[in-house]
């Protein structure tokens, strides 16, 4: 058995009284996309917050590539090549676009010694235009609607060079068309090899979504926490259909 891209085991979170994640464990290979479902307040973030650094787990263990992660600064986990965008988008506002964008550039995993402030924007342009906002790139990020600034936290992690990006509801605020648009680039990205010099080898994903018709087409396999806890882990088709999943999250509507 080859070692595991992530391996998540037996992790708990409380606030207060409140047990946000419990006794969680699973992994995943470097090649897949994972969607995370679950209704509000699951502990879906939560969980994300743990693998990222944000927050640290009352007790279990994050492995990435071998690697404890627990107890290491997010900016630390980030090298390691774990990248994610947040579910309450918070730019530099007063920053313009592409210099929110050459802050990632600037972390050592995505600047290669010798790389200077030249490359960073050209870097920071092709992630721009990856996101597809590179036309506003020197507009304020205060500027941006909705679905751009959702762009642009893609853009901000993808220029990170990440191996695992985490996407906290990417098509959370978008409209139909832009919500596609998104879909189309999530894929793309994943695939790899086709954006300027960014991603030869596309990232595995973490997708959290409520948009499940459209996350069903991204993902290969899905995951849902309700109070915490995993109660289904398997192929899309599988996981719809599960009389547990039905009864606490989609309702007999389905999705
Ligand atoms: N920092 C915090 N302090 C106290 N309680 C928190 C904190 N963060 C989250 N919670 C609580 O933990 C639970 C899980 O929240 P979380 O944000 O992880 O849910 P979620 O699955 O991401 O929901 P949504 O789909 O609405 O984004 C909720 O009951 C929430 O109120
Ligand atoms: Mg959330």
């Amino acid at each position: 058995m080859g070692q595991a891209f992530l391996e998540i085991d037996g992790l708990f979170k409380d606030f207060g009284g409140l047990r946000a994640v419990d006794n969680v464990s699973f992994s995943m290979n470097r090649d897949q996309i994972l969607g995370l479902i679950g209704p509000n307040g699951a502990g879906k973030t939560t969980l994300v917050r743990l693998i990222t650094g944000i927050l640290r787990p009352d007790s279990g263990s994050i492995r990435f590539k071998g690697k404890n992660v627990i107890g290491l600064k997010t900016w630390d986990i980030i090298n390691l090549g774990i990248a994610c965008t947040f579910q309450n988008m918070r730019p530099f506002r007063r920053l313009p676009i592409i210099a929110n964008v050459m802050v990632s550039c600037l972390c050592p995993r995505a600047m290669k010694r010798g790389e200077w402030v030249k490359r960073v924007e050209a870097k920071a342009l092709d992630a721009l235009e990856f996101a597809g906002i590179s036309d506003m790139s020197l507009e304020k990020a205060s500027t941006l609607s909705q679905g751009d600034l959702k762009r642009l936290e893609v853009a901000r992690a993808i220029a990170t060079e990440p191996e695992l990006l985490i996407l906290d509801e990417p098509f959370g605020g978008l409209s139909p068309a832009e919500t596609d648009l998104m879909a189309k680039s999530i894929k793309r990205l994943h695939k790899g090899g086709r954006f300027g010099r960014l991603h030869s080898e596309g990232p595995a994903m973490i997708i959290i979504e409520h948009k499940l018709q459209q996350l069903m087409k991204i993902v290969d396999r899905i995951i849902v926490l309700n109070y915490g806890i995993i109660i289904a882990d398997g192929t899309p088709e599988e996981v719809v259909n599960d009389k547990e999943v039905v009864e606490s999250y989609l309702g007999e509507g389905g999705i």
